[in-house]
């Protein structure tokens, strides 16, 4: 079998590992392997590179991809044919898409259209159903975990309050979960409207008694007062609004109501970088391998997920349809005690 790999959407450390893995896996089996570069974008041009051994067996621990990625939509009937034309004229019998949501959708479109296709499923944002967690999400976490450990002492020795923006447009996982490792005195996430008065409130008395305060905010959210959030209207090939700029906001509007000296702190894409934890290592490993075998057994149409300890396949559609968002009942009961 010839097996095209490809990654798609934002990066997301740990799709080398991925890559690596399902170049391994299928030499052993027998299989020759090409990466698609810059995602779906180089699927409908053709242009590739050949993948061996030599090529991956040291890329498990580097950040980024080394196929580079962009996010070209696959979202026409001509743009399917063009894929499909592709493929045959490399002789690729069946694809391999590393990505999110949108990059797993135009997967299904082309299974649908009867391309062989086993997605793997990557977000730092952690926000799609059929699996557990995604990969890249627990490295994302501990780099923003990281970064608040360190802009907490400064916090405390200047007495002021930091808001930290971490990503997640429509799910809130990543900042939920560095707000509780980091004891923030506020967790705000897209599934949850917040008020301003009480957050600002907070701040001065914790700044007050402790003399530092760390809010955690995702990019996604916004305060129940607030409809827009005054956020940009850039949008991509997908529809998605960019956001950003909550953190500055927010920091304004605490100093102005408390008094107290805040500062917003935006992490962005340091989040997607460098390299993956020893968990997203494993995990890429075991996905990449059990795409492979998934083609062999004749599957298409599913992406490989983690269930419990398991890696298993679920149909695309399960990944896809519906949004994976932090459940409310648990986030307020795990953030209750700040
Ligand atoms: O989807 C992953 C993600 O990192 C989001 O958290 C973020 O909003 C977005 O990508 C940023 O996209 P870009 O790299 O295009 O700025």
């Amino acid at each position: 079998m010839k097996i095209g790999l490809l990654t798609g959407g934002g990066d997301c450390p740990g799709l080398n590992g991925v890559i690596r893995a399902a170049v391994l896996r299928a030499a052993a089996l027998g299989d020759e392997c090409v990466g698609f570069l810059d995602g779906w974008r180089g699927a409908l041009d053709a242009s590739c590179m050949f993948l061996d051994k030599t090529v991956v067996q040291d890329i498990v621990a580097q950040g980024g991809t080394i196929l580079g990625t962009s996010r070209t939509n696959i979202d026409s009937a001509e743009r399917i044919a063009t894929v499909k034309a592709s493929l045959a004229s490399l002789g690729v019998d069946a694809l391999i898409p590393i990505g999110g949501e949108d990059t797993l959708g135009a997967a299904t479109r082309l299974a649908q259209a009867g391309v062989r296709c086993v997605g793997v499923p990557k977000t730092i944002d952690n926000d799609l159903s059929g699996t557990d967690v995604t990969f890249g999400f627990t490295t994302a976490v501990q780099i923003a975990v990281d970064a608040v450990d360190r802009v907490k002492t400064s916090s405390a020795s200047h007495h002021r309050a930091i808001v930290v923006e971490v990503m997640g447009r429509h799910a809130g996982w990543i900042a939920f979960n560095v707000g509780v490792a980091t004891g923030a005195i506020a967790t705000l996430i897209p599934e949850e409207p917040f008020d301003i008065d009480a957050i600002a409130a907070r701040a001065a008395t914790e700044v007050g008694r402790r003399r530092s305060a760390i809010i955690v905010v995702a990019e996604g959210a916004l305060p129940a007062e607030v409809a827009t959030g005054g956020q940009a209207q850039v949008v991509d090939e997908f529809g998605h609004v960019a956001v950003g700029g909550i953190a500055a906001y927010l920091a304004d509007e605490i100093k102005q109501r408390s008094g107290v000296d805040t500062r917003p702190l935006v992490l962005g894409h340091v989040q997607r970088g460098g390299t993956p934890t020893a968990f997203d290592r494993v995990l890429t490993t075991r996905l990449g391998i059990a795409a492979v075998e998934a083609l062999h057994r004749g599957e298409s149409g599913v992406m490989v997920a983690l269930h419990g300890e398991k890696i298993e396949t679920v149909p695309l559609s399960d990944a896809t349809g519906v949004l994976h968002t932090v459940p409310l009942d648990e986030f307020d009961q795990v953030t209750s005690i700040a």
